[in-house]
């Protein structure tokens, strides 16, 4: 069997053109969504997400500014600037582009910005949100993997859900999302023993370590949905996950590609997000 492949592509082509729709009724009545992104330093992957995360915006109509920072700006002015725009009424969402330098405390400045304008969902309190089944602003790269799982029409409910993965920003709100919906979850780590035990148990498996190859076809159940949020260098320099794709797609039911796959769905959930957050300040 040769998985189907849920392209996160075509999938953000059309929730983007509905939130076009939603931005350009928020402009008309005066209230254009607004996002604010700040990159402090130069990290080569992250000036490629925040150059997209700005051209997404622009392209569905947004109000978008880039704020550029050099590496040894201090924490204290990197506070100050959050301030600004947490005061700036055409800003609805914020966003700091992690990971920021090692002088400066994330978790200091992720606090700093306001709850209702934490695009990201990664301030506490948003966080201490979603675990209680409230949330208010879902992170985006388990919210774009959600809506892959809606697009298949997946019975998310019941279902063996493994994350692979325990970050703040993608496995544990993605357990969350998953067990919200009605799955059994099952979050593996670093340390995890016999993670194939754990893997092929799997109705959903969502894989998101950083390390290309960690899951391969051995390791995945027959029809399974595989959703990789992996993005790493293949010996050639070419862009590939953390899934052995061409074999496990043998395997799997669904699997999500690299690229085409979760990348693109994450920035369309971030638009999605601010576009929330506009609309909730009408
Ligand atoms: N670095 C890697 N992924 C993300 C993300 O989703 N948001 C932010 N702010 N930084 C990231």
């Amino acid at each position: 069997m040769t998985a189907q492949i849920i392209s996160g592509t075509a999938l953000s082509q059309q929730i983007r053109q509905e939130v076009s729709q939603r931005a350009a009724a928020l402009t008309t009545q005066g209230k254009q969504p607004g996002l604010a992104v700040i990159l402090v330093g130069e990290n080569p992957a992250s000036q490629v997400y925040v150059r997209n995360k700005v051209k997404a915006c622009e392209d569905c109509g947004f109000y978008s500014i880039l704020e550029k920072y050099d590496a040894d700006l201090s924490e204290a002015t990197l506070l100050a600037h959050i301030d600004r725009l947490n005061h700036d009424p055409k800003i609805n969402g914020i966003l700091v582009q992690l990971p920021l330098p090692a002088h400066i405390n994330a978790n200091k400045v992720i606090e700093a910005i306001a709850a209702e304008k934490d695009v990201d969902g990664f301030h506490i309190s948003n966080a201490g949100l979603l675990m209680t089944g409230q949330p208010l602003f879902r992170p985006c790269t388990p919210y774009g993997v959600m809506k892959m799982l809606e697009a298949i029409n997946y019975p998310v409910r019941g279902a063996n859900a493994v994350v692979v993965g325990a970050s703040n920003i993608v496995g544990k709100p993605q357990a969350m999302l998953l067990l919200q919906a009605g799955a059994t979850v099952t979050i593996c780590n670093s340390k995890t023993r016999d993670l194939g035990a754990h893997t092929r148990n799997a109705d959903i498996l969502v894989v998101a370590t950083g390390k290309r190859n960690i899951v391969t076809a051995d390791m995945v159940k027959p029809g399974a949905v595989v959703l990789d949020v992996g993005m790493n260098r293949d010996d050639d320099g070419k862009l590939c996950g953390d899934v052995d794709y061409a074999n496990v797609k043998e395997v799997a039911g669904y699997i999500t590609p690299v690229p085409g796959g979760v990348g693109p769905m994450t920035i369309t959930m971030l638009l999605v997000n601010t576009i929330e957050a506009a609309e909730r300040n009408l």
